[in-house]
């Protein structure tokens, strides 16, 4: 009896130790994971950064205004060149998106802060930072 029980209390300790094993396992593959995102998310922020609009003056609007939000980090705006983001807006029509900045949209400000813009520039924008 004496020895069952002792190898009932191996076998808990086992357990416990397997559990345990498993349990770091998950979290260093969960930190690895997180880890993954992060560094991607990094990623999307460069490339929002790096890119300008090749027109002069649509860059100059764009410096002026729409990148403020759109290549910053945390402000909601979908980022320039993270089309993943931009999939489902785009998914609206290119008619829809431009009333949304002309109007304002969610945390975005009527024109996009632009206010001598022109429709079309902001179709020329919204396809720039869309692509
Ligand atoms: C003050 C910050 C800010 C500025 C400046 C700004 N945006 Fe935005 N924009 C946002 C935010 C925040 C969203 C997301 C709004 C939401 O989904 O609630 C957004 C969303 C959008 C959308 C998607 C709308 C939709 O229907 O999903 C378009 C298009 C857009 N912006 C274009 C522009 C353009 C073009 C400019 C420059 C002329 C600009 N934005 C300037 C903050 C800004």
């Amino acid at each position: 009896m004496f020895y069952v029980e002792r190898g009932l209390v191996i076998v808990s300790v086992k357990r416990v130790c397997i559990l345990f094993v498993v349990l770091c396992l998950s979290v260093f593959v969960a930190g690895c994971g997180s880890e993954k995102a992060e560094r991607d998310s990094e990623a999307i922020l460069q490339k929002a950064q790096a890119l300008t609009p090749a027109d002069a003056k649509l860059a100059e609007v764009y410096e002026r205004s729409c990148v403020s939000c759109h290549a910053v980090a945390d402000t909601s705006a979908p980022l320039t060149g993270d089309r993943e983001s931009w999939a489902p807006r785009m998914a609206q029509g290119m008619d829809t998106l431009v009333d949304h900045v002309i109007e304002g949209y969610g945390g975005m400000p009527p024109l996009g802060l632009c206010m001598e813009c022109e429709p079309d520039q902001f179709q020329a924008l919204i396809e720039f930072m869309g692509q």
